[in-house]
């Protein structure tokens, strides 16, 4: 049956995207890059979770990337804003159903392995997940998966292959390494970090991995990159402050651009 967010996007536009990119902080200026067939403001759909964090503008906007079929949600919603996991989930069992079948995730994230530096980019190899709630909670969605999906390849392992050819061709500074997904909205304590650290993440955030665990689950290909935004709290002597997140951003804007520019080409 369809659900009444499909119902509802379809009475907008039938384009059927194959890609979805979620845009982290600061990173939302991306959907600028596409030849735009539709814009759908997420407080338009019905119950759909809608972003309250600062520069998150909240909209599904779809089109094409030279050629891919591609649908942008410009901002996300995070467990600080108040929604459960569960909710989180909505949005990617929506782009699915819109027929995606690649979802390419970004996020700004705080550096704690000290071989990354502010303006870096990682790609997500692996994932902590143990400090949230699982989107998969409750009953389980039958047509979307399994009870108990594997989580041994999150972050596919072809797709990390070729994405980590492009940033090379291209000469694109990209490390490797281990996110962990925190609730927020606070940012970590030095002790904090220092156990996520021994916990064998390389930066920390508050997004993504209910994404990522939520996709897996309906057996969409998943690849994420973080922004490295800053150094997490206690690695270097410099306090924390969101302006430094969407300076940073910014400043790594065009190669952000050209990076997910040539993953979409690729995929
Ligand atoms: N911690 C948590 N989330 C973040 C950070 C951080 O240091 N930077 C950007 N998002």
């Amino acid at each position: 049956m369809q659900s009444k967010q499909i119902s509802y996007i379809r009475t907008i536009t039938d384009f059927e995207p194959e890609i979805a990119i979620i845009l982290g902080s600061g990173l939302g200026d991306f959907a600028n890059e596409l030849k735009i067939e539709a814009v759908i403001d997420y407080k338009d759909i019905p119950d759909m979770p809608v972003s309250t964090a600062p520069s998150h503008k909240g909209r599904l906007v779809f089109g094409y990337l030279g050629e891919k079929k591609i649908v942008i949600m410009q901002g996300r919603v995070h467990l600080y804003e108040g929604y459960t996991t569960q909710q989180t989930a909505l949005p990617i069992r929506v782009l699915r159903d819109l027929g995606v079948s690649t979802l390419i995730l970004t996020n700004a994230a705080g550096g704690i392995n000290k071989n990354l530096n502010i303006g870096d980019f990682m790609l997500i190899k692996d994932h902590i997940s143990c400090f949230i709630d699982s989107p998969l909670i409750g009953k389980n969605e039958e047509e979307y998966g399994c009870r108990f999906p594997d989580m041994s390849n999150v972050y596919d392992k072809d797709l990390r292959k070729a994405i980590k050819k492009i940033a090379y061709e291209n000469n694109i500074c990209l490390n490797e390494g281990v996110y962990v997904q925190l609730k927020g909205p606070q940012f970590e304590t030095p002790s904090e970090i220092k156990m996520l650290s021994a916990l064998g993440a390389d930066a920390v955030g508050m997004s993504t991995v209910a994404e990522a665990i939520t996709a897996v689950h309906c057996s969409m290909k998943v690849c994420a990159i973080s922004m490295i935004s800053n150094m997490a709290c206690g690695i270097y002597d410099t306090p924390l402050s969101s302006d430094d997140v969407t300076q940073a951003t910014s400043k790594c804007a065009p190669t952000f651009s050209k990076l997910i520019n040539e993953i979409v080409k690729a995929i």
